[in-house]
């Protein structure tokens, strides 16, 4: 049967910028972790002018779009719903601008430029974009989640690092914020409405970011901690005294380690793994002959150590690639172990041992064939648990699901004052605990803000409102 949209849209974008048959389709359908749907088509537009027309021809059907970039989110916001009736807008091919200004250290990039792509342009350069993080997602979609990733602590998420966008809404209209300046106070600085959004307000089509001279050296310890207080104590202990030149702090949990050691052959830095390994990471601009930071590295964490009591159990400075190989295997590693119910959430620093304490101690009462596996970003706030029980062993898995969020999320965020999700943004996976925890206020300016960019509530998969 024939669908006139996608005759309309096949017109517009030509043959290469649609797909409808359902094999070809597949690929956009299904996200990395969660979401798996059916797309009445796929989208490509290769232009601003052609994302417009494609939204324009989307409102005039009534059909509703999910925008898509690299499709690494791991919400769900990015896949279509299960109706056959959304249709997928890919970026994949609006990814051939980026334009640096080096004495400006700001680029202009496409929202479909994926962040290898980017790097891998500005290094000639000596310049990176420090949002970074184990997948490679898409720039727009950085921006329509707020990507925070492992080196949060030094240079900020996506929204510090964002000077301006451009951006299509719902109707097809192009706005365009491409602001180049750092310090520009001339009224409402209307990017801030589309970062962190998941694109239910519009979709990115370009952004300006500030980038970052690359460090010309780094130096990495991983450091065996007894517990949850010491790694917080060496935290503020680096901090205070290597806060400058501090560019990494990730935790990782004693099970979190065994799972990548169960599946990788990688070299083992303790003989016995203890209950935290903290990945420090010292980063600089200038050259060892100025600065040198292992012997800066390997003095302080010795005279810190001295003062903990033991708590520090142990240390080995070494290559940084074998340490961050450890950290981003820990997921993949672990979906390979059995079912994996994914968090990420944050709590104020001071409260993640008490928080973690506090799952843990549920799980034992309630869930013992559940096993609490965590690691994270400790250094801002955020810990990715990740519950994890044999493939095949629960009859129900939704229900598991349900009952499990129903107990962690309210632990975190009425308990321990922390966020439901602190840096995958929201989607389908946890729409719940948006409509749960947003307070009215802010969701009836989300109607509003809803009813100007995008009128017919054709954008996204989740509802701000
Ligand atoms: C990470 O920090 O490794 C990811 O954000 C966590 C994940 O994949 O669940
Ligand atoms: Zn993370």
């Amino acid at each position: 049967m024939s669908d006139r949209l996608i005759e309309a849209l096949r017109q517009t974008l030509g043959d290469r910028g649609v797909i409808d048959a359902p094999s070809d389709r597949a690929r956009y359908e299904q996200g990395w972790r969660y979401g798996e749907g059916v797309a009445r088509c796929v989208a490509r537009p290769a232009s601003t002018a052609e994302v417009a027309a494609t939204l324009r021809l989307c409102a005039e059907h009534g059909a509703r779009v999910v925008a898509q970039g690299a499709n690494t989110g791991l919400v769900a916001a990015s896949t279509p719903d299960r109706s056959g009736a959304m249709v997928v807008l890919s970026l994949e091919r609006l990814n051939r601008t980026i334009e640096l200004d080096a004495a400006a250290r700001t680029v202009l990039v496409d929202g479909g430029v994926l962040l290898s792509q980017l790097n891998e342009a500005l290094l000639p350069h000596g310049f990176w974009f420090p949002v970074d993080l184990g997948a490679d997602p898409q720039i727009g979609g950085m921006v329509a989640t707020n990507t925070g990733g492992t080196r949060l602590l030094k240079y900020g998420d996506v929204r510090h690092n964002l000077l301006g966008v451009e951006v299509v809404l719902g109707d097809g209209t192009v706005v365009s914020m491409l602001n180049r300046l750092r310090k520009n106070n001339t009224g409402l600085d209307g990017k801030h409405l589309f970062i962190g959004t998941t694109g239910v307000f519009g979709v990115v089509t370009r952004a300006v970011l500030q980038v970052a001279p690359r460090p010309t050296q780094r130096t990495t310890a991983l450091v065996a901690c007894r517990n949850g207080e010491a790694v917080l104590g060496l935290l503020q202990a680096l901090e205070r005294d290597l806060g400058d030149v501090l560019s990494a702090f990730e935790v990782m949990g004693q099970k979190a380690l065994e799972a990548v050691f169960r599946h990788h052959d990688l070299r083992r830095p303790f003989a016995e793994l203890p209950a935290y390994s903290a990945l420090v990471e010292l980063s600089s601009t200038l050259p060892s002959s100025a600065l040198a930071l292992d012997a800066l590295l390997e003095e302080r964490l010795g005279a810190h150590a001295e003062t903990t009591d033991d708590a520090i159990e142990d240390a080995v400075l070494g290559s940084g690639e074998d340490f961050w190989a450890l950290r981003h295997h820990i997921t993949e590693s672990l979906r390979s172990d059995g079912d994996v119910l994914a968090f990420d959430i944050s709590v104020p620093r001071s409260r993640l041992p008490a928080f973690t304490r506090d799952v843990a101690a549920l799980l034992a009462r309630d869930h013992p064939n559940v096993t609490l596996t965590d690691y994270g970003h400790w250094g801002d706030g955020g810990t990715h648990l990740n519950l994890v029980w044999p493939k095949g062993a629960v009859a129900d898995r939704q229900a598991l699901v349900t009952t499990l969020q129903d107990a962690i999320y309210p632990l975190a965020v009425e308990r321990h004052g922390g966020s439901y999700s602190a840096e995958h943004g929201v989607g389908p996976h946890n729409q719940r605990f948006y409509d749960r925890f947003a307070d009215p206020a802010v969701k009836r300016l989300c109607r509003a803000l809803a009813e100007c960019c995008d009128p017919g509530r054709l954008l996204g998969t989740v509802r701000l409102d």
